[in-house]
């Protein structure tokens, strides 16, 4: 498989509309900053690092409109405001303001392209360290040899893999490894309602890849680790803040909880980019609320092969939706980044973004 984002001669970008996936794969095309506003805001494409990618590509294709002080501070903040949980998308335009504000106006567009480019080459670089830290760890995590019989079980709530990333993912990155290094491996994928990222991406992307893997209901989770059918958990994450506190896509907390009363390690794959050392702790994260709609009805396929929406609950039934929640540090058995396994503290957290800044400057890193 492919990068997820992919950039042609013509200055555009490619990618797949994941709405509509498992049932179909089609490419779009992003042409300008709206359309990539517009796939970030109605989840065409998703996942933290995946969208502080296309926040970057929409901010060089808005400088190619108005590349002035006030055109770029405007497109920043607009295209920031698209989803507020996962800091990739305010870091990565960030970042990209950084690096094209000292530049001439008219040559603003094309590096900004360019750093762009840059954010999603260091995106499949990070991912494949994260899979490699990850991977050591998942295997020490086995409470028996694993064999097909008896494979590692590894439990994973919403989609952290390929799609949700340039290349790899994070979470899934050391699943990957593992089934190809011809380690038994087999995941329990939650089905993450209310948008189904588990059942609808996570397990056709582990369907692609061969990992054998199993659909569960979001609340089986608990039973299961109590019933020692769960050697690992392992999620991405959308923030981690700076005391260790992790936001990702609700009912990772109550995964968390469980795996923490059942003596189950619970691992959280992110890249260092999504470390917001300016955010003191999951109290201060803004949870996004999305529509009700999303819990009052689901998509998916008919008997007659359509594709529909169908309304699971009286039309009169209120709903609300946060998107995500926070994992206290407390709970967090460690952090996988590309850096390796860091404790979710705050000095580990702090000792890991002075070495990604030291590595950055001298020209061999990840620049956070
Ligand atoms: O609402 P989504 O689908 O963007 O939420 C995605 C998640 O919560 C992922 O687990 C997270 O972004 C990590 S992706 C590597």
């Amino acid at each position: 498989m492919s990068r997820t984002l992919q950039t042609d001669g013509r200055g555009q970008l490619r990618t797949v509309d994941q709405t509509l996936l498992p049932f179909e794969w089609r490419e779009i095309v992003l042409a300008d900053a709206h359309a990539c506003r517009e796939a970030i805001v109605s989840m065409r494409v998703r996942g933290a690092p995946l969208i502080g990618a296309v926040g970057a590509f929409g901010l060089a294709l808005a400088l190619r409109n108005d590349s002035s002080d006030a055109g770029l501070a405007c497109a920043q903040a607009w295209l920031a405001s698209a989803r507020p949980t996962a800091v990739n998308l305010a870091w990565a335009l960030e970042r990209l303001r950084r690096r094209v504000a000292g530049v001439p106006p008219a040559e603003r567009a094309q590096a900004a392209w360019e750093e762009a480019e840059r954010l999603c080459d260091e995106d499949a670089r990070c991912n494949h360290q994260i899979g490699e830290h990850g991977a050591r760890l998942l295997r020490q995590a086995a409470r028996v040899e694993p064999t097909p019989q008896q494979p590692l079980q590894v439990l994973t709530h919403c989609n952290a893999g390929r799609l949700a990333t340039i290349d790899h993912g994070t979470a899934l990155a050391p699943i990957y490894q593992l089934h190809a290094a011809g380690v038994a491996v087999h995941v329990w994928v939650d089905e993450t309602r209310p948008r189904n990222q588990g059942a609808s991406l996570t397990a056709w992307e582990l369907a692609q890849a061969g990992v054998p893997h199993t659909v569960i209901a979001d609340n089986a989770g608990g039973l299961l680790m109590m019933r020692a059918e769960v050697d690992v958990v392992i999620t991405g994450c959308d923030r981690v803040a700076a005391n260790g506190d992790v936001a990702n896509k609700v009912g990772t907390y109550l995964k968390a909880l469980a795996a923490a009363d059942n003596g189950v390690p619970f691992y959280v794959a992110c890249p260092v980019s999504t470390i917001d050392p300016d955010t003191a702790d999951g109290a201060s994260i803004e949870i996004e609320i999305r529509g009700a709609r999303e819990i009052t009805h689901a998509r998916g396929r008919l008997a007659d092969g359509r594709v529909a929406e169908v309304a699971l609950m009286d039309e009169r039934v209120k709903a609300i939706n946060p998107g995500f929640d926070i994992t206290p540090a407390r709970i967090v058995t460690g952090l996988i980044t590309e850096h390796g396994v860091v404790a979710a503290n705050g000095q580990a957290i702090a000792a890991v973004l002075a070495q990604a800044l030291r590595l950055s400057a001298a020209g061999a890193g990840n620049p956070s």
